[in-house]
């Protein structure tokens, strides 16, 4: 296994791949104000297994297209799917966020929860902006700087791993400038790391370890999630991931 197969096998089996919770989701879905009793296209782009799949599926109304160029975690989203007896509402598929194989105007609402980073924001938001439809709705997570001054350690960290953080105000901005007026902007709290994503990936490490003969690779992944876990731990005051929704205009 590559790293990248070794990530997905470490994520693979909890249900969300990234900070968040499904009352944040819905925090998001009320800032949308779209009407929850109209047919809605919806996609969830870097959907992952599909934790805001499918609090979408269960607040609005409509069909919910989950793209993720992950095969395992599209697969265990269309089982999950099946099982809840929704199957016919939640469309899984590979793809590409760069490339997405969607229309001009196909949706009512873009969605996507800590995925958007691997193409970059402002691409993200200009890229994704022909696929809505007029008046349609992106929302969006991304992490971002909670303050506009930061200690070294944590602003040496990000910049590293992602040199596109920024400050609320300075992602709204762009937000602004690539055609969308802002519905709402809020900063996940603690819980949404904590509680719903470090401590459920903590725990899936042994079985990690053992089923990947605990080879030296798959030691390095635990390593890397742990130095990001330890640094959210001393310096997570100083960023969160922030939601932002906008409609196009
Ligand atoms: C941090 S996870 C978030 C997953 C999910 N939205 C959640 O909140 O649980 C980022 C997701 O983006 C997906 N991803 C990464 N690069 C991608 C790409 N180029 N195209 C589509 N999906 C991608 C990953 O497979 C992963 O599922």
């Amino acid at each position: 296994m590559n790293d990248l197969d070794l990530l997905i096998d470490l994520h693979l089996r909890n249900d969300r791949q990234g900070p968040g919770s499904d009352a944040e989701t819905r925090r998001a879905i009320d800032l949308t104000r779209l009407n929850p009793n109209k047919q809605l296209a919806i996609a969830d782009i870097g959907s992952g297994t599909g934790a805001s799949s499918f609090v979408l599926a269960e607040t609005l109304n409509g069909h919910i297209t989950a793209v993720d160029f992950a095969e395992p975690f599209v697969e265990r989203l269309r089982e999950e799917a099946t099982a809840r007896g929704i199957s016919d509402r939640i469309e899984p598929m590979v793809g590409q966020m760069e490339s997405l194989p969607f229309s001009d105007a196909e949706f009512d609402l873009v969605w996507s929860e800590g995925a958007i980073y691997n193409m970059g924001f402002v691409e993200g938001f200009r890229a994704w902006r022909r696929h809505l439809r007029q008046d349609g709705v992106i929302a969006v997570s991304e992490i971002t700087w909670t303050t506009a001054h930061r200690p070294a350690e944590v602003e040496s960290y990000w910049n590293n791993e992602y040199p596109g953080i920024a400050t609320a105000s300075a992602k709204l901005q762009l937000v602004e400038q690539e055609g969308y007026e802002p519905l709402g902007i809020f900063f996940l709290p603690c819980g949404c790391w904590e509680q719903h994503y470090y401590e459920p990936l903590r725990s899936a490490f042994p079985a990690f370890l053992e089923r990947n003969g605990n080879t030296g690779a798959a030691r390095n992944i635990i390593k890397a999630e742990e130095t990001e876990m330890s640094l959210y731990h001393d310096y997570g005051r100083w960023y969160s991931y922030a939601f932002y929704i906008a409609r196009k205009i």
